[in-house]
């Protein structure tokens, strides 16, 4: 389809819609030549806008016929809008359309997958299936009928409940259903298919018994009682933290395979990518367990969080989704383990948004501008929005946000709102000043905070001193920072009263500590207390104290992050000045004392803490990146270890070997983590006892999380022949092949090998029978993981690139938010050497001229290549 020439829209254009829409009826008539929409809309001019001509929004669809208050009408139609003057005051719209579901390979809107129909809303997807004032401050209730072949999809649903259903003529049925709340259609959600479901209940605090139900794919059922058992959880969780109830008699997850994202909000009727859904021991993970956990809880907590309370346009787009990470991270942490699931997160944060605040898609949490919606489902709008909420926490104490959450809800529920408003009802509930807190809203960039300490013996006075900048935006004002600090002796002991939560507001501040007998060590930014960079003038020795003493696990992991990240820095350098690295004794009598003290500290804390800084994160802080060398230098700090520390490997690895049944809980993952970890370490050493070892858990393990870590660590064997490797690989295909969620891990651990025949397998891929180039999963496994590889994707050849480059162009018509956000693997591309950066501009040209480009594809393109969209 031809797109029109891009517009940018502002924010500061914000104006109320010309025209409100208090009820919308739908009939959904689905035949295999196409479905008939026909919509009928109680409308009424909006008595705060200026009137105007009504302007409904749509796309692909075949127009049959408009009639208002029964009449045909006169319209204007364009492939994207129509049209209509004088018209009355309060009218009903109706419209007829045809749209080809089975054709619909952009998965946004209503489209086919294996077992039936689905729908995406979210943001623009409702104009697909419908014209509409498509805009999220249009709020309406919804009256829904489905009509559509009985044996061939028995099962129809929309949101809300189900009022009426039968049978008609030709082997077909038909269902109404009705939702009692009013929505933004982007909460809009139909589904016909042929699925098994499974059924639950839940009671609420105050006695409403809800009805659950999970509908997956035919023989599957075995794989949701985990989900189920999540969404029970997640409703209790947030009765008793925030005193939230489910407020729907229904409550549905319908899993499919073909998804864009990761999963759907949609009023009483969530629709999700299987991968967030389906679950057991044998074919998931740890870690899937845990995202299964936290994404049904995300999802769920969007009922208040995003639909009772929606935004009011799609720059405020954080207000709900920063707010619901913020709160599936809580429950995350509540659920499995505080300690790492902190880490994890700004792991995760590193690894994704600091990057992209730094690269030519960086904005705001609200961003100001923007071509298409689609492209600012970030890391900066949900990993960066969740931490300003956390600083909004931390600024005014856990008791004073639940405060802020109730005045909230009982200022604004049932309406669309804005950033100012949630932050007003915080403001309101606690008495705080968030003005100058605003700027975490409207200004890019991660600051970075320079901090030095000074020491009065004298006096007994120590001095901090903070300078704030923000490199990105060199205009930028200075940000409210809350910066969580303690001190400890040269012991290692934390001194009492010393800690405290620091409030910088200006570009340059000093503190005091007074009564000090001796210099102390200082901890900051304690539990990562504010998304910045810190820089403090560390000794190795300061460092690895706190890594020993710190009570705060989020820095003593990060003393030794800053330990690490140092060695490797050192050594890409010697690496590319052809030297070889070297390594203090003490990094590794650090890495065995921690080994030693696992019990105490727990496995999951030590896993984390022995996992290197990761190559994308280490690449940030270089001025110009030498993928190569970093690798070859962060592989070496791992080889050393291994070496210094094989008894210690080794001897851990069978001790934490786990002689009771298999449950995803946070003790049994810890150990497991761990025990993965040593199991790596012990590959690094190239023997063939470690391979035989880790071929030996491939074949033994009864969990997904051991087999998966084995395979893992042999499919990154450079060695020309290994036996194991391939073993492993084939059998793991043979085993799983029809488990679609496992294919993908096999794809996925062969682009994200450190093999130097990476892309070539990655190629080979492509045209084998387990990938398939219309599923999005499968291009994130294949695809998008390779764009995630730092030293393969950047090959100084360029074919990396020129790879990536053709996958876009492949994809761009047929799904542009999945091709765009492979676009995104290009961001960094400057921070590479001239020979990389004249490859990389040359592939995003080559994107950048190809004849009707989508308009998703397009922004992210020429804002990489700095033609600002
Ligand atoms: N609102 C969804 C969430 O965060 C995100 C989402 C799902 C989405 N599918 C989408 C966003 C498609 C854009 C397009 O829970
Ligand atoms: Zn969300």
């Amino acid at each position: 389809m031809k797109t029109d020439t891009p517009q940018t829209v502002y924010l500061k254009d914000y104006t109320p819609p010309a025209y409100l829409i208090d009820h919308v009826e739908l009939d959904f008539d689905i035949r295999a030549d196409g479905t008939t929409v026909t919509s009928t809309l109680a409308m009424r001019r909006n008595p705060v806008a200026t009137p105007a001509t009504l302007v409904l929004d749509g796309e692909e669809l075949h127009t049959l016929s408009v009639a208002v208050d029964g009449k045909p009408a006169t319209y204007t139609e364009t492939p994207t809008s129509l049209s209509l003057n004088d018209l009355p005051a309060a009218f009903t719209l109706q419209t007829v359309v045809r749209i080809q579901p089975d054709h619909n390979t952009r998965l946004s809107g209503l489209y086919r997958s294996t077992d039936g129909y689905f729908t995406q809303c979210e943001a623009q997807g409702f104009r697909r299936i419908t014209w509409f004032i498509d805009r999220p401050d249009v709020m309406s209730r919804y009256t829904v009928t489905l009509h559509a072949d009985q044996a061939t999809y028995p099962v129809l649903l929309a949101n809300g409940n189900p009022v009426a259903a039968g049978a008609e003529a030709d082997g077909r049925h038909w269902a109404t259903w009705e939702d009692p709340f009013k929505k933004p259609a982007y909460l809009f959600a139909v589904v016909a298919g042929k699925l098994d479901v499974l059924r639950d209940s839940f009671r609420t605090a105050s006695g409403r018994e809800v009805q659950l139900a999970i509908y997956v794919e035919p023989d599957k059922l075995d794989q949701c009682p985990h989900a189920m058992d999540a969404l029970k959880k997640s409703m209790k969780w947030d009765e008793e933290r925030f005193g939230l109830e489910c407020d729907l008699d229904h409550y549905m997850i319908v899993a499919v395979g073909d998804f864009n994202m990761g999963a759907m909000e949609n009023k009483g009727l969530n629709i999700f990518n299987t991968k967030y859904v389906l679950a057991r021991s044998d074919v998931a993970t740890d870690v899937d367990f845990e995202n299964i956990d936290r994404v049904v809880a995300h999802e769920y907590f969007h009922n208040w969080t995003g639909n009772r309370v929606t935004c009011r346009d799609w720059f405020q787009l954080s207000l709900k989704e920063g707010l619901t990470v913020f709160r599936d991270q809580e429950f995350g942490a509540d659920l499995h383990n505080r300690q790492t699931a902190r880490i994890r997160e700004v792991r995760g944060l590193r690894a994704a948004q600091f990057p992209e605040d730094a690269g030519p898609m960086a904005h705001p949490i609200r961003p100001a501008s923007f071509v298409e919606i689609n492209n600012f489902y970030t890391a900066t709008v949900y990993e960066k929005g969740a931490e300003v909420i956390r600083m909004i926490q931390t600024l005014i104490g856990r008791d004073g946000f639940r405060a802020g959450m109730d005045e909230y809800f009982r200022r604004h529920d049932g309406q669309a709102v804005t950033c100012e408003d949630f932050v007003a009802a915080m403001a309101a509930a606690s008495g705080f000043d968030f003005a100058q807190f605003m700027r975490w809203y409207n200004q890019p960039g991660t600051p970075h905070v320079a901090a030095s300490g000074s020491f009065d013996a004298a006096a007994g006075r120590y001095t901090l001193r903070f300078t704030q900048s923000n490199p990105r935006a060199s205009d930028a004002a200075p940000y409210l920072i809350p910066v969580r600090v303690a001190l400890f002796d040269g012991e290692g002991h934390l001194l009492a009263g010393s800690e405290q939560t620091l409030q910088l507001t200006a570009t340059e501040q000093e503190f005091h500590i007074d009564n000090l007998a001796a210099e102390p060590v200082p901890s900051l930014l304690r539990d990562f207390s504010a998304p910045v960079y810190l820089d403090f003038a560390y000794t190795p020795e300061q460092l690895t104290l706190l890594l020993a003493h710190e009570s705060d696990p989020f820095n003593a992991w990060e003393a030794g992050q800053r330990l690490a990240s140092t060695l490797i820095l050192d050594a890409a350098r010697a690496i590319a000045a052809g030297q070889s690295p070297q390594w203090p004794d003490s990094f590794a009598a650090a890495a065995r004392r921690l080994l030693q003290t696992q019990a105490q500290r727990g496995a999951a804390f030590v896993a984390e803490a022995l996992t290197l800084p990761g190559e994308g994160t280490l690449a940030e802080m270089m001025e110009v990146v030498d993928p190569d060398a970093l690798h070859a230098a962060r592989n070496a700090l791992r080889r050393h270890l291994a070496e210094e520390l094989e008894g210690e490997f080794s001897g851990l690895y069978a001790a934490l070997a786990i002689s009771e049944a298999y449950a995803p809980t946070a003790a049994q993952a810890g150990r497991r983590a761990l025990r993965n970890v040593c199991l790596g370490y012990l590959m690094e050493l190239d023997t063939d006892a470690a391979r035989r070892l880790a071929l030996q858990q491939f074949e033994k393990a009864d969990n997904m999380t051991d087999q998966f870590a084995a395979l893992a660590s042999l499919a990154n064997v450079n060695a020309e022949l290994c036996p194991q490797r391939e073993q492993a690989l084939a059998a793991f295909y043979a085993t799983w092949q029809d488990e679609a969620l496992v294919v993908d891990k096999w794809l996925a651990v062969q682009s994200t090998s450190r093999r130097p025949d990476t892309l070539a397998t990655v190629k080979a891929l492509t045209a084998h029978p387990a990938f398939d180039a219309g599923n999005p999963n499968k291009i994130y496994a294949l695809i998008r993981n390779f764009g995630a590889n730092l030293v393969r994707f950047n090959a100084a050849d360029g074919s990396g690139y020129a790879f990536m480059a053709d996958r876009i162009l492949d994809l761009h018509d047929r799904n542009p938010q999945v091709a765009s956000r492979l676009a995104r693997c290009f961001d960094r591309w400057k921070k590479f050497d001239d020979t990389r950066q004249d490859h990389a501009r040359a592939a995003l040209q080559r994107i950048r001229n190809h004849p009707d480009l989508s308009r998703d594809v397009l922004e992210v393109v020429t804002r990489s290549l700095g033609e600002a969209a």
